[in-house]
């Protein structure tokens, strides 16, 4: 499957399909890629899929730099960017030469940051192993790292020249990290594709146990990609439709952001996040009841997240309240009309906040 996204500062395709980390040499080299290439990864990801991805580019003669950094959330500062901004400086790197993500939604975020200040910003390619990264992060161009007060407060819009998607890599995916990036499909089909939302209620579990051929992984990030490509493509940043991604975000966010993102992966509260903009939707009369009670028999068929201390209501209420603040004063919260038709909503009432924070907690 080949994706056309449009960009401000270049267009650039997504190509989804199994096996394309072996052909990487050559699809920089079809690009029109000189110079070299750092291979950004984490630990983990490097053990698995980093050997196809070097051979390769040796084949093509880029002469390969390998530049590994820790596992996690914790990678995405200023410190580990700043190795890696020394580590290309030592390998003498230049504007010219080109930097591949190979990684998840945090080797992205922080190489691509690096990518956008090294020289002023220099080219790079995403190649996303996560489900998660397949499908939402390496597609839009938001690239950041972590401030100490609070999550991609420091970044910027800097599109790969190409997204190299290879969904074999998701054969050694976690199954925990294949359900983190389902509930990101889960979201996408909610606000944009009721057909696709009718496909993840038939096959939910056999995704989330890994039980399928690399061909329905291409078929299903190439839709779910897609979808956000095209939102992306109308809307890069982020003034109008593209909002509609943040469906299930709001009471999400801020429940990672009390609980420190620790318990709850960024999927799992993303689900309970889902749950409580499907109340909110169907109090205000926008949702119908039945369709409401459809979308939450489909949450209930993700894993229940392991048990911690569960955070004070008010605390959530506390951070909904500052993310409008810094917002010039809008809630654009994300509720639906129809499975498969999301929408903004950018006055929320007070009693509504209460009962969005209602519906998260009640499930947990
Ligand atoms: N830029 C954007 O638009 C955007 C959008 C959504 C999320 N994000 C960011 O993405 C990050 C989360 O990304 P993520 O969920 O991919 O997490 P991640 O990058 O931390 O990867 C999760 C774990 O899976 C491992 N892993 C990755 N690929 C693997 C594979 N194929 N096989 C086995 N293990 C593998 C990693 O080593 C890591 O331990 C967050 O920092 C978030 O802010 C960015
Ligand atoms: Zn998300």
């Amino acid at each position: 499957v080949r994706l056309e996204v449009r960009s401000r500062s270049g267009d650039y395709a997504v190509e989804v399909g199994a096996g394309l980390l072996s052909g990487i040499g050559s699809t920089l080299r079809g690009l029109g890629l000189e110079g070299r290439v750092a291979v950004v990864t984490d630990r983990q990801v490097a053990a698995l899929w980093s050997a196809p991805v070097l051979e390769s580019l040796s084949e093509e003669r880029f002469a390969p730099v390998p530049l590994q950094i820790a596992p996690g959330e914790g990678s995405k500062t200023l410190s580990a960017a700043d190795l890696l901004w020394g580590r290309l400086i030592e390998e003498g790197f230049g504007r010219t030469d080109t930097l591949l993500a190979l990684g998840g939604g945090v080797v992205g975020d922080l190489a691509g940051f690096v990518a956008a200040t090294f020289h002023r910003g220099m080219r790079w390619v995403q190649a996303p192993t996560t489900l998660l990264a397949q499908v939402d992060a390496s597609i839009g161009g938001k690239v950041a790292i972590d401030h100490r007060l609070g999550k991609n407060l420091v970044g910027a819009f800097h599109p790969p020249v190409q997204v190299v998607t290879d969904v074999s890599t998701l054969r050694t995916l976690p199954e925990r990290e294949r359900w983190n990036g389902l509930a990101e499909i889960v979201k996408t089909a909610l606000v944009l594709d009721a057909g696709l939302f009718a496909e993840l209620e038939r096959s939910l579990e056999a995704l989330g146990r890994g039980a399928v051929e690399d061909g329905r992984w291409t078929d299903l990030v190439g839709r779910a990609a897609g979808l956000k490509a095209k939102l992306v493509s109308e809307d890069e940043l982020e003034r109008g439709p593209r909002m509609l991604l943040n469906f299930g975000h709001t009471v999400g966010h801020a429940l990672e952001s009390v609980t420190g993102h620790e318990p709850l992966t960024h999927g799992e509260a993303v689900v309970l996040g889902m749950r409580s903009a499907v109340a909110v939707s169907e109090r205000l009369g926008r949702l119908r009841p039945d369709a409401a009670q459809r979308v939450r028999a489909l949450l209930d068929r993700f894993p229940q997240p392991p048990s911690f201390p569960h955070p004070s209501r008010d605390n959530i209420r506390e951070v909904i309240g500052h993310d409008k603040k810094a917002r010039g004063g809008q809630l654009r919260y994300v509720v639906l009309d129809d499975i498969g038709r999301g929408a903004v909503d950018l006055a929320l009432p007070p009693d509504l906040i209460n009962l969005a924070v209602d519906a998260a907690m009640g499930a947990l």
